[in-house]
């Protein structure tokens, strides 16, 4: 890629760099369940948007401050801490997972892997990956209430650091932060990963 191009390409997508689709599609209508049930998934669905938002802000102040191949660095460094602080305000675990991941401390629980399994063959069969959502209330540990996760799509511009054909500069730094790096080689409208949220029971 042209190396004068790529600042003012990346600096125009970048703001998407840790930060999944995360439009907020309005749960679907569940059959007769009870409150504490419907509470667990609003609070579920408004921490991914939470999370969502906060780290689009703080990344956008991170390109002002120091251009695009800082927000590698942000997503190692402020992305776990916006997560955490997240995770607090709302009371829930949460994060992303994929079953190709950068960060092996994404890497997919049992239960996370199951329903990544599950995205992946809808996705295969033709479905779209932003559209894959599961929500699991039956058989969870003691102290969990619900389990949500959804689909996260690669957008173009996620090809740039997840992509088939990595500008050098970028994949050095990337290399340096993430040597076991497996989240490379995705084209555009592929299933990328998901956001997972764990919402523990009794905080309604
Ligand atoms: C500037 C480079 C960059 C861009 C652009 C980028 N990412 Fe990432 N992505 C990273 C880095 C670095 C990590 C590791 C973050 C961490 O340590 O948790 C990551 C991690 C992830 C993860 C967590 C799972 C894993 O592999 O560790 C997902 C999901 C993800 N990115 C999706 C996306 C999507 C979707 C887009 C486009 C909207 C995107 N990324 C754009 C650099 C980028």
């Amino acid at each position: 890629m042209n190396r004068h191009l790529l600042p003012i390409i990346l600096a125009a997508t970048v703001l998407m760099a840790c930060q999944p689709a995360t439009d907020p599609t309005p749960a679907e209508p569940q059959v007769g369940p009870p409150d504490a049930d419907e509470a667990s998934l609003a609070r579920a669905e408004a921490a991914i948007g939470e999370l969502g938002m906060r780290l689009r802000a703080a990344l956008q102040g991170r390109m002002q401050a120091e251009g695009p191949l800082g927000a590698i660095d942000f997503c190692t460094v402020q992305a776990p801490v916006i997560a955490s602080e997240v995770m607090q305000a709302h009371g829930v675990r949460l994060g992303r997972t994929s079953e190709r991941v950068r960060n092996p401390a994404n890497a997919a629980t049992e239960w996370q892997a199951a329903v990544l399994r599950d995205f992946a063959a809808n996705v295969a069969a033709g479905e779209a990956p932003e559209a894959q959502r599961a929500v699991l209330r039956d058989g969870l540990p003691d102290g969990v209430a619900l389990r949500f996760m959804r689909g996260i799509r690669v957008e173009a511009p996620c090809t740039l650091c997840h992509g088939r054909e990595i500008d050098p500069g970028i994949a050095k730094a990337i290399a340096a932060n993430y040597p076991d790096d497996a989240a490379t080689g995705y084209r555009e409208g592929e299933l990328r990963g998901a956001f997972w949220v764990e919402v523990p029971a009794g905080i309604h």
